[in-house]
């Protein structure tokens, strides 16, 4: 933890939120002037690392990435906050028996145990009360563990140190993504909304009701797995398909589709095919989440879906996915909150930015604590 002397020699604002991703290193620094937020310093560091790099070696890769990085543009930040996310973290919303936070604290891993499906030993452990609640007639508590394999953490905390940084926090890619989004909505907002994060090897799916998270989850169909059908359709290489499904997308009305039958396009047809098939395949998933969480006798069913994540610029994204779950869908902007958009930012970089601006958030809030 940091000593008093240092806080004040290196104020809070120094901290910058750096969502280590698959794909792309995002940074996002703010500074508050006049109570009001502006953007500091923000970064988009692509990486590509061949998919054979040991892990050590990837390890230092990204570290000396981040550390030109800053250099080049002059980003004197000191301190960091970073997360984890997939397999290396699970979160869990359970019920547990009402007890004392002494009695919880001595009984903790005992009664988190059935719900984590790591060895207890080689996780990181915490736990958050949110209310207290009945179950069967029992006392209960409304409780969030979060187990997170302390490799995982550790590897992160080697990169930032080795790029200089001084890491202050490992936080969830979705608590960051919880942040942001309580950023951006209005107070006292209601509804459920569907939060969906789609990057290169992960999609963080969130339900969000009422501003509290209610289900948290993983989904291992992403950006590499659209690379994969593509590359088979196109007989192509990761590559020259991740460059192919950025330059086309999916064709969602009668009329694109007809267009590309008329035109000959052969590529824009496949791309469409092999991303539909991926698109509803991730349905799939999510559905199954939205079911989970219905199945808890919630009285809110989903009314939105907010998209966030590289993989949210796909063409017509939102269009297809509105189509499947007969629900409103739209790309974020985690940026909306400020009084000055950012200049020279292109526009597909700004969703990808969305954990790197949750965890500069969450990092200014912690600190007026
Ligand atoms: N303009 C674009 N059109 C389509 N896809 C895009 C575009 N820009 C980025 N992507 C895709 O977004 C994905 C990367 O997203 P993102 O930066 O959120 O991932 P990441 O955070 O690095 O990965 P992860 O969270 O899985 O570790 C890649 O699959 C990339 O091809
Ligand atoms: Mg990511």
């Amino acid at each position: 933890m940091l000593s008093n002397l240092a806080k004040m020699m290196f104020p809070p604002k120094d901290v910058i939120g750096i969502d280590i991703g698959n794909y792309a290193v995002k940074i996002i620094c703010f500074t508050e002037e006049k109570k009001t937020l502006k953007l500091k310093d923000w970064g988009y560091i692509p990486l590509s690392i061949k998919a054979d790099t040991p892990p050590e070696e990837k390890k230092a890769i990204i570290s000396q990435e981040i550390k030109t990085y800053l250099k080049k543009k002059s980003i004197q930040a000191r301190y960091a906050a970073a997360s984890i996310s997939g397999n290396a973290v699970i979160v869990r919303y359970v019920k547990l028996p009402k007890l004392s936070k002494k009695e919880l604290a001595l009984t903790i891993n005992v009664e988190a145990e059935p719900f984590i499906p790591f060895d207890i030993k080689d996780v990181n452990l915490t736990y958050a009360i949110l209310n207290d609640t009945s179950a069967d007639g029992e006392p209960k508590m409304d409780t969030v563990l979060v187990a997170a394999k302390r490799e995982a953490v550790q590897d992160k905390i080697d990169i930032i140190t080795d790029a200089g940084l001084e890491p202050l926090i490992i936080d969830v890619d979705s608590f960051a993504l919880e942040t942001l989004y309580n950023q951006l909505m209005p107070k006292g907002d209601n509804s459920s909304v569907l939060l969906l994060n789609i990057g290169q090897k992960v999609t963080n799916l969130s339900i969000v009701s009422q501003g509290v998270t209610r289900v948290v989850r993983d989904i291992f169909i992403a950006g590499a797995t659209f690379d994969k059908a593509i590359g088979k359709a196109l007989k192509s290489d990761p590559a020259a398909a991740d460059a192919a499904k950025k330059n086309r997308g999916v064709l969602v009305s009668d009329e694109d589709k007809a267009a590309a039958i008329e035109a000959f396009d052969k590529e824009g047809i496949a791309v469409s095919k092999a991303a539909s098939g991926v698109l509803k395949d991730l349905y799939t998933e999510v559905s199954r989440s939205i079911d989970f969480y219905l199945s808890q006798g919630v009285d809110h069913s989903i009314s939105r879906i907010i998209l966030s994540g590289g993989m949210s610029n796909l063409g017509n994204i939102s269009r297809f996915l509105a189509a499947e779950f007969k629900v409103p869908v739209e790309v974020a902007n985690p940026l909306a909150f400020l009084e000055e958009a950012p200049k020279n930012m292109p526009k597909d970089v700004l969703p990808a930015l969305a954990v790197a601006t949750g965890l500069a958030l969450r990092k200014l809030k912690d600190w007026e604590e």
